[in-house]
């Protein structure tokens, strides 16, 4: 039996939700253990389009998805991703989603905090999808969260709302020139969303213990990237969830020991929305093909994706961050009619050669990327479905970063859709 993690290995938007659908066929249970409704994970079967933002990508293939502890939920988006699933006739009843009653719940006022304050900082904001996230995982750690098990006790939920507003409103009025909020709104509001999803409420722990026991195979489906993540990425241009394999086991209730394997998406180039250092960002025309002939556009808030070349630096660190046991390169389509390409196998500061990501943004700022430049191929090779079927230059990029990773490559994504993949070594099987 097999129970893998996957997580991003960048700064996100990877093409995790491709891989996860993809890979759901082989398991059982599929877990989101981290994030929330920041996260846009796309998967396209039979020509049409999803995005889930909440919902494990597991769902289309009508796996039981399970929404981890380790999670923020606004349960408002929730809904309307059961809704707007459901209506497309797939079954998102509470047989096939089962949501922690640990998981923190998304405010009103945490969306507010979270927009009012970038309002604030102006040039100095991180970017962030506008989503409550920060503030919802601060109220977590200040231990003042509500969870899905005080949202679904009326008494306990009103007396945390009447509670947080007290400092919030004070905050949001006195700090951030912004209106407050009023409890009674607030409370009318969520307790219809809870009367909707308390038939969802589990403990995910005990139900994938269960699972596991009975010899089902289980996906954990990481949000974000390693770059992103709280304690290793860019901070604090990050996120504020940790995004590493590790945290699959924390944010769901497992233990380490049940993971057999830890898949790390790489896009064959580098994204990122958002702001925060990017060592090989692209500026020029090279920068704007890969922009346009990747559609590199968020998922959620539908920015434009920053482009650069593929970072070997960033990318040895998240095999080292996650123990990663095989690689997924996704979008290896978008570089097909490039004459050359680059990679970047090392850092120069201040003349000297850096092979480990710095913790410093100020040395990141002085890092000089080392590029070593390889021949592009002129095919396209989305229709390709064999390994040996692709160029040898292809393969030759595949090698190289093979190599690099230290990590041997299980599968080649050469097309958004499901089937639009070369598989080498099934995680699964
Ligand atoms: P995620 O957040 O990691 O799930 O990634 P997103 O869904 O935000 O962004 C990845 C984008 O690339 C989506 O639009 C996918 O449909 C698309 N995609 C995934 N894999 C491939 C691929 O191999 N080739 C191409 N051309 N597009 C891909
Ligand atoms: P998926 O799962 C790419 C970025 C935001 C911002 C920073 C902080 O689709 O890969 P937040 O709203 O989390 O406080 O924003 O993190 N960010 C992502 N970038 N993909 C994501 O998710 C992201 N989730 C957050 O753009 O820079
Ligand atoms: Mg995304």
């Amino acid at each position: 039996m097999s129970n893998i993690v996957i997580v991003g290995t960048q700064w996100g938007d990877e093409g995790k939700g491709k891989i996860v659908d993809l890979l759901a066929e082989y398991a059982d249970v599929v877990v989101r253990f981290q994030g929330g409704n920041n996260a846009g994970h796309t998967m396209v079967v039979n020509g049409e389009q999803f995005i889930s933002h909440l919902v494990p990508s597991g769902i289309l293939q009508g796996k039981t998805c399970v929404i981890g502890n380790g999670m923020v939920v606004d349960p408002n988006v929730l809904l309307e991703e059961i809704d707007y699933l459901q209506a497309k006739g797939i079954d998102v009843g509470p047989d096939k989603l089962k949501i922690s009653e640990r998981a923190h719940v998304i405010m009103p006022y945490h969306k507010q905090i979270d927009l009012a304050r970038e309002k604030k900082k102006g040039d100095k904001k991180i970017g962030t999808t506008g989503r409550g996230i920060g503030p919802s995982y601060e109220d977590k750690a200040a231990r003042r969260g509500i969870r899905f098990s005080e949202l679904r006790d009326a008494q306990d939920f009103q007396e945390a709302v009447v509670s947080n507003l007290i400092e919030k409103n004070f905050y949001l009025e006195h700090f951030l020139s912004d209106e407050t909020v009023s409890p009674d709104a607030v409370i009318a509001e969520y307790m219809k969303y809870i009367e909707r999803l308390k038939p969802y409420l589990a403990d995910v722990s005990v139900f994938i213990e269960q699972a596991i026991k009975s010899n089902l195979q289980v996906l954990f489906e990481g949000a974000q990237g390693t770059h992103l993540d709280i304690d290793h990425g860019t901070y604090p241009f990050v996120t504020s969830s940790t995004c590493v394999s590790g945290n699959a086991c924390s944010g769901a209730g497992v233990g380490p020991k049940v993971i057999s394997g830890i898949l790390g998406i790489v896009k064959a180039y580098t994204t990122r929305v958002g702001a925060g250092p990017f060592p090989t960002e692209l500026f020029d025309d090279v920068g704007e093909k890969i922009q346009k002939k990747g559609a590199e556009f968020g998922a959620t808030t539908g920015r434009r994706r920053r482009c650069g070349w593929l970072d070997m630096v960033i990318l040895r660190n998240a095999v080292r961050l996650n123990s990663l046991t095989g690689l997924a390169i996704t979008k290896l389509d978008v570089l097909g009619g490039m004459e050359t390409l680059n990679i970047c196998i090392g850092y120069e500061y201040k003349g000297k050669r850096i092979d480990n990501f710095p913790a410093s943004l100020n040395v990141l700022a002085g890092c000089k990327p080392i590029l070593e430049t390889i021949p592009g191929w002129v095919e396209d090779i989305s229709p390709i479905r064999k390994y040996d079927d692709l160029p040898q230059f292809a393969k030759d990029y595949l090698n190289r970063i093979e190599a690099l990773a230290e990590t041997p490559i299980q599968i080649v994504s050469v097309g958004p859709s499901r089937d639009e993949t070369i598989m080498l070594d099934n995680p699964f099987l």
